[in-house]
């Protein structure tokens, strides 16, 4: 049950076929390139999306606009150390912002970073820095309760190969994005820490999603059932040295970020400050207005109520559910944020080289105005993958009709797969990594 009912609404239509049809072509059949009221149901993204709560646009008349000593800055910093327990924060404009400062600061040319997996702009970050991203998943099956966990081993090998002097971080990302949102129990964040201490290297956890991270711990580590949300929240971030944040994620906000330090590590907040200022804006700001410094600092305390949390990742499970119903392969069981639909399975008659990620994605909005993003081999060219395509909710934002009305367009693309078209590329940009942000595209006939 949602624990909350809407306030303001926004009014969305659903343009006709011919329209639908038109817009998709216009945009390169690249579904980043259609205009956000030319869609019905937007599962792009779960980042920055979501629905503030009447709280959050209540504080941000309160924001504090001074360039320096915001109290707007002093109400993330009390947030942060209270629901995340870290006492020293960096802030930035966005994730990948706070990646630029943390990364750039931690890593030398020639190093090598382990991650559970990279998502694509920590990924770039370190190659930026000069190092080397290096994934190591675990090996799991369908099913698996913590499928986003680390491969300690597959660290300590990377370790022997390269010298441990070259790792100056381990990171783990929770929940694992790129691994279909799947979570990573305390047990191997733990397992991490030992890892990053055997190797005198800094233990950095992404903590993009954190409180749907913890729920899941909640609900799946024997260890930790029965505890409060907002306390394995804190307690799984505890083992980190430090952190990176996208506020436009568990911080409930619209926009914003951070990096986390301990309040002992003076060299790395020292040099995190210092490249802050640099790239983001001055310390207590961060590119951030001082009002969404305060949408974050009470979207963070937000996040970690029990009833929203739940009812976040229930309702992630509940568009899986009705995906299945309809007979859609999905990976199981859903993530904290999306569900990752197996397009390959679902549009057998397309070869991968074809992009059947990309024509599910068009079809998807040919039918019903609703979309996703492709997440095979167009946005990961030359790598051996599943073709997904991600189905991203934006928090506090849809309800039950809306995952009906995706899960009904499914059914309808399904009558239809035989007659579905690949795709070629007819342009994309240089650095072929972005090229699904902008490549365009048509059918094969
Ligand atoms: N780390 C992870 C795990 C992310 O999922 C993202 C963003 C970032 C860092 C970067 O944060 O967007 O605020 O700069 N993920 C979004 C997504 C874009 O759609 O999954 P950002």
């Amino acid at each position: 049950m949602r624990a909350y009912k809407a306030k303001a609404v926004e009014r969305i239509e659903l343009p006709d076929r011919e329209a639908r049809e038109h817009y998709l072509r216009e945009a390169g059949y690249n579904a980043f390139n259609l205009d956000a009221d030319a869609v019905f149901i937007d599962l792009l993204t779960d980042s920055g999306t979501g629905t503030m709560s009447d709280e959050q646009w209540a504080a941000l008349l309160r924001g504090d606009e001074s360039y320096a000593g915001s109290e707007s800055f002093q109400r993330l910093e009390s947030a942060v150390a209270d629901v995340m327990g870290f006492e020293r924060i960096v802030p930035a404009h966005q994730g990948r912002g706070a990646e630029n400062v943390l990364y750039g600061a931690l890593i030398s040319k020639g190093d090598y970073v382990p991650n559970n997996t990279h998502f694509d702009t920590t990924r770039a970050h370190i190659t930026n820095a000069g190092g080397e991203p290096v994934d190591c998943p675990i090996e799991s099956e369908p099913g698996d309760p913590f499928q986003g966990n680390l491969d300690v081993d597959g660290v300590r090998e990377l370790a022997s190969e390269v010298g441990a002097e070259r790792i100056p971080a381990v990171v783990v990302t929770i929940t694992n994005n790129s691994l279909a949102g799947q979570p990573v129990s305390i047990e191997n964040l733990r397992e991490a820490r030992t890892v990053a201490n055997d190797l005198d290297a800094r233990l950095v956890i992404d903590a993009c999603r954190f409180a749907e991270n913890a729920y899941f711990v909640t609900q799946r580590e024997t260890e930790f059932a029965g505890e409060s949300v907002a306390d394995v929240a804190r307690e799984q971030l505890a083992v980190a040295d430090a952190i990176v944040m996208s506020g436009k994620k568990d911080g409930l906000a619209n926009v914003g970020g951070f990096v986390g330090v301990r309040a002992d590590d003076d060299e790395l907040y020292e040099q995190a400050r210092q490249r802050g200022i640099l790239y983001e804006g001055f310390t207590t700001y961060g590119g951030m207005a001082g009002r969404d410094l305060e949408a974050m600092a009470v979207g963070l305390r937000e996040a970690v109520e029990e009833t929203y949390v739940e009812s976040r990742v229930e309702q992630v499970a509940e568009l899986g559910e009705l995906l299945q119903e309809v007979g859609v392969p999905i990976r199981t069981p859903t993530g904290g944020h999306a569900v990752y639909v197996d397009a390959g399975e679902f549009l057998p008659s397309i070869p991968h080289e074809e992009f059947p990620g990309q024509a599910l994605v068009c079809a998807l909005y040919r039918e019903g105005g609703v979309r996703g993003v492709e997440l095979g081999e167009l946005a990961f060219p030359g790598t051996e993958r599943d073709q997904l395509v991600r189905l991203c909710l934006p928090r506090r934002t849809y309800f039950r009709d809306h995952l009906e009305h995706v899960a009904e367009t499914f059914a309808a693309v399904a009558e239809r797969r035989e007659e579905l078209p690949g795709y070629e590329i007819v342009d994309e940009p240089e650095m072929k990594e972005l090229r699904h942000f902008s490549a365009e595209l048509r059918p094969i006939e």
